[in-house]
């Protein structure tokens, strides 16, 4: 045990002196001691990265690439992830307008610290992924939230002009498609209305589509297909490829901006890993990584159908889940709420969720589920809910 000196404590930064670990992840863990617990808590494929995929990297070290790679990533899993980017969803990348960074999470603080000078202001929808407001404060910026709750937690063009009436200055907006923590996803006449608004301001758009190969019910619309120029655009193999310990994301936007980002990127990171980078030129190549994801994207529906049928017959309010691996449904108004009511959910009912308030105050009263476990534990989950709720009035 090494303990600081003492004239060094309390001198960092007061952000990390005042943070807590990741909420999601502690209580994952300590409802993993109750016997029998189902855990819909968190979010991460269940999957194994299918064989072909992890066979690259294993060639990748087989083949001692053990040298610093190329910062931006190869120019082959550039390539492919252009390619993957404009055959699925229209846009028209080139290679070099690509960043291979470690994870979306990477990809945002990279943003951020590209695009925010101090006190600049950056919307977000709400409730959200918290790690962009997380990066955001950590770089000096500030979170401007709009509410969601009241239009089916998606961004309308009137909420959208209304923030800008009274942040007029704000420089950037994050728009996540499908969404976490919600399973929301925009349509493209949804896209297009905000586009119109977005496009007569310099705003820059944060588009956040990593769960774009999740998506069930309709085509995935990407905003960089009808907003290039102001698009900053988010996707990788995490959540698509079943590949989150890989740690591999990417960034897509016009070339100047791209530059920009790239070093930022290299100064935190100076490269991606090799064989993670192997593996992903993989997984966006054509082929057989096409079947895998149908595969996955298959399974994820069947089970959002069992979990929907449950909330449904539990008479619960929710949330339309289009794609991603998350419902998101109101707890009754009377009794227990948020961290009271998950920890009395998993005690009694033995099922994990997470509270809605660890996606912000705009969360509150709201829980998320996430359905990335096997089917079996999603329909058994479904029934303990609908034990637990049964009974109450839909509010
Ligand atoms: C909306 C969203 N963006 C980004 C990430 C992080 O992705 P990665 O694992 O590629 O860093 C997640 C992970 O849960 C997410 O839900």
């Amino acid at each position: 045990m090494v303990e600081l000196k003492s004239g060094l404590a309390a001198t960092t930064i007061p952000l990390v002196q005042n943070g807590k670990p990741n909420a999601i992840l502690a209580f994952s863990q300590e409802i993993s001691t109750i016997p029998d617990v189902i855990k819909l808590t968190v979010g991460e494929p269940d999957f194994n990265t299918p064989e072909h995929i992890k066979q690259a990297g294993i060639e990748s070290i087989a083949n001692n690439e053990s040298h610093y790679g190329p910062s931006n990533g190869t120019v082959a899993l550039r390539e492919n992830a252009a390619t993957f980017l404009n055959s699925h969803y229209g846009t028209q990348y080139d290679a070099d307008e690509i960043i291979a960074t470690i994870g979306v999470t990477e990809a945002i603080y990279v943003t951020f610290k590209t695009i925010l000078n101090a006190g600049d202001e950056v919307i977000i929808p709400t409730p959200n992924f918290p790690l962009y407001a997380g990066a955001i404060t950590f770089v000096g910026g500030k979170v401007v939230n709009v509410n969601t709750t009241a239009t089916d937690f998606k961004l309308t063009p009137d909420q959208l002009r209304e923030t800008l009436t009274t942040h007029p200055n704000a420089k950037a907006l994050v728009i996540t498609s499908p969404g976490n923590p919600t399973g929301v996803i925009y349509s493209k006449s949804e896209l297009e209305a905000l586009v119109a608004v977005i496009r007569e301001t310099n705003l820059f758009v944060v588009s956040d589509e990593i769960y774009s190969e999740l998506v069930f019910d309709q085509n995935h619309v990407s905003l960089a297909a009808l907003l290039p120029e102001q698009t900053i655009l988010f996707n990788g193999v995490s959540k698509s490829h079943a590949m989150t310990g890989y740690r591999i994301g990417i960034i897509a936007a016009p070339a100047d901006l791209i530059n920009q980002l790239a070093i930022v990127h290299q100064l935190i990171v100076t490269a991606p890993t090799n064989a993670a980078v192997a593996a992903a030129t993989e997984a966006f190549g054509a082929g057989a990584d096409d079947a895998a994801t149908t595969g996955m994207r298959v399974e994820y529906q069947r089970r959002r159908d069992a979990l929907l049928a449950a909330v449904k017959t539990a008479g619960l309010t929710y949330a339309y889940p289009g794609g991603a691996f998350y419902l998101w449904f109101k707890a009754p108004a009377d009794g227990l709420q948020d961290w009271d009511l998950v920890r009395d959910i998993a005690q009694k009912a033995k099922v994990g969720l997470i509270p809605g308030l660890a996606f912000g105050e705009d969360g509150r009263g709201w829980l998320r589920a996430s359905y990335a476990t096997r089917y079996e534990d999603v329909v058994e989950a479904g029934q303990r809910l609908v034990n637990y709720f049964g009974g109450q009035d839909e509010n």
